[in-house]
Formats: C-alpha cells, structure tokens, sequence
C-alpha cells in the first residue's frame, strides 16, 4: 500500500429543496494512495460534483452534512475544521480545475499576479523569485510565450489557455491532491486530449493524487488508474480500471460502457443514453435505485438496498450481477 492521501468515510450531503431534503451524496467511502488517479464517473446528477465539493469544504451554507461523514486529507479530518483553518490547506495540500477556468480566475488581474498571489501567501516566496516560479509554470504547463502571457489579462487567452493557467495555479503550491471536475468539457477536442495529458503528466511528475471527474468511460480507459461508477448518490461499483472494463458486474457500469462512442461509429453517430429516468432523490426508491431501469431486476432488488460488496480489488452494489468467469 501507498502513502493513504486522502481518506472519505460514510460522506452525507443534502440540500434542503421546497419539497424536502435532496440526498446528493449517500454514504460514500473513499480512499485514495499518493501517485494514484482515481476516475469518478456516472450520469448527470449522480453527485459527483456535490463529492468533489464535500471533499474541499466548498459546499452551499445550506447543505447539510453527515452525520458520521469525515474526510481526512494527510490524516487531519477537515470536516472538523473551520473555514478560516481550511484556506491555507485548499491550494496547498488540494486544490481543484473545474470546467470552467474563469470560475478559477480573477478577470480584473493579470495570468501572473493570480499566480504570485498564491505563491507568496502560500509559500512565502519573496516577489521576485514568485514571478520567476510563476514564468516557469506557465511554460510547464505548455502556455505559449509565457514571459509575454504573465502580464496578460485572461480574457487576451483561449478557452484552453485559460486552462493551462487554471491548473498552473492549481499545481502551483504543489497539492497533494487534484481535483479535476470535468476539466476538459468546455475545451475542443483536439485541446481536450492536450489538458488531459497534461494533468496526468503533472501528477506523475509531482507524485500527486488526482480525482478525475468525468462522464467519459473512454478517458477512465485511457487516464485512470481505478474508478468508482456513481448513481444517485451512491458508488454503485469499485475497481481497478482494467478490471472494471473486463469483469464488469453493475447492469449500470455496463450501460456507460456502452455508451463509449467508437472510432468506427463515425462523427455523428448519437450515443446510447440509458433507457428511464434518473431517481428522486427526494424520494428514492427503498431498493436499489437502478432497479426501475434494470433489466435484470427482480424482487430483491426493488426492496433492498444492495450493499456495496466485494474485496478490495473489486466492490459493487447490486443483486442480479453480471456473470464474469472466474479467475484463477
Ligand atoms: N445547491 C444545490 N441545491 C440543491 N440541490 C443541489 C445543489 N447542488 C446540487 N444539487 C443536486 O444534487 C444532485 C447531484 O448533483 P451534482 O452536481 O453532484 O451531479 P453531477 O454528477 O456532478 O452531474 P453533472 O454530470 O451534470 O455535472 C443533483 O440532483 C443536483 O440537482
Ligand atoms: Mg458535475
């Protein structure tokens, strides 16, 4: 085992709405080694952005978390904290790109003061020496120009530019921990594949851990290390990326799989959605929640909650699993 970065256990978050409380995040457990990627996928809505928020403390005032939920990071459980003591450690010991970089940037400053800022007040460094640094990370994230881009405002870059300068200043006080929700959706494809390749090498390079947060089995494939499959609030399936891909248990998991647009389907061929409609979370099912949508459901299934099983190579939630061969 690795060094344990961070550790999430039973994370509750809800949000109070007109027609009760919304269980956004159902009691996930977490845990995540230094240089290891973990992918977090699932359909839109199954809470992977409320998670990644729960973990950095960056929830609405009214969201409600708990009870039994902690999260620690580096050991220190930061639910415990209070927001002025959490500051210093978002940016240094986590920090996190979003899918849209002007949400990480100051439009009234400059690529370069965003960057000093954090340098000097996280690091300490003296002016000069924080603009150097500054310099060299825009070049280390493969920003043009950037002795002539650090004194420029983020509206004079591109939409993949001001993502480069958002995870520079998100590597810049060396987290151990990178959280990336959906980092490349607003980009083009061909600045996609160069951002994401980008954050791998960063978390190689600096022995990072990084939660990527996707809708796109085809990056887990090709970016992640392990995986963990959502639904409705809950982790529904565990595993290492290639054994998630070649045992496959969850009739869910399958269902995104098979939504992986493939080269030879050609540029406009739609992708498969998951027949159904997503749960309530207001008022989830009492079994489980994929059971309506299942077609392999049966009785158990839309009364009990499966429990998320397994060993710790392999965990999944459900009752009528798919038949994998046994390994040896
Ligand atoms: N501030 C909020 N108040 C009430 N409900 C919220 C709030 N934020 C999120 N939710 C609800 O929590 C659930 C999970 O949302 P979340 O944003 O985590 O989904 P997601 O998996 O990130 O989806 P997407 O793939 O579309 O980004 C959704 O039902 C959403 O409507
Ligand atoms: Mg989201």
């Amino acid at each position: 085992m690795g060094e344990i970065i961070l550790d999430v256990v039973n994370q509750r978050t809800a949000f109070p709405t007109k027609r009760g409380m919304l269980q956004a995040v159902n009691g996930v457990n977490l845990t995540l080694e230094r240089g290891r990627t973990l992918g977090v996928v699932g359909e839109s809505g199954s809470g992977k952005s409320v998670l990644a928020r729960s973990i950095m403390g960056l929830l609405p005032r009214a969201a409600q978390t708990g009870p039994g939920s902690s999260v620690h990071l580096n050991g220190r459980d930061l639910t415990a904290l209070s927001e002025r003591e959490l500051r210093p450690i978002r940016g240094r010991e986590v920090s996190t790109v979003f899918q849209d970089p002007m949400t990480a940037l100051n439009p009234t400053l400059t690529v370069g003061a965003q960057l000093i800022e954090g340098l000097r007040h996280h690091l300490g460094m003296p002016k000069r020496a924080a603009r150097a640094r500054a310099i060299e990370l825009l070049r280390s994230v493969g920003l043009p120009q950037p002795e002539t881009r650090v004194d420029q405002f983020p509206h004079q870059l591109s939409g993949g530019m001001r993502q480069r300068v958002a995870i520079a200043i998100a590597i810049s006080c060396e987290p151990d921990l990178l959280i990336a929700d959906e980092p490349t959706t607003a980009l083009d494809v061909t600045v996609q594949a160069e951002i994401l390749d980008l954050l791998q090498r960063q978390v190689r390079e600096r022995n990072m851990a990084m939660i990527l947060i996707t809708h796109d089995m085809g990056v887990v494939a090709v970016r992640c290390d392990d995986v963990a499959v959502m639904y409705a609030g809950r982790i529904v399936e565990q595993a290492p990326v290639r054994e998630l891909f070649q045992r496959t248990r969850m009739p869910y998991t399958a269902a995104l799989l098979s939504s992986i647009p493939r080269i030879t389907d050609g540029p406009h061929r739609r992708l498969d959605a998951i027949g159904g409609r997503p749960p309530d979370l207001i008022h989830p099912p009492a079994g489980c929640a994929f059971a309506p949508r299942c077609k392999f459901a049966s009785d158990p299934c839309q009364g009990v909650m499966p429990a998320l099983e397994g060993d710790e190579r392999h965990r999944f939630a459900c009752h009528t699993p798919l038949q994998v061969e046994a390994v040896a």
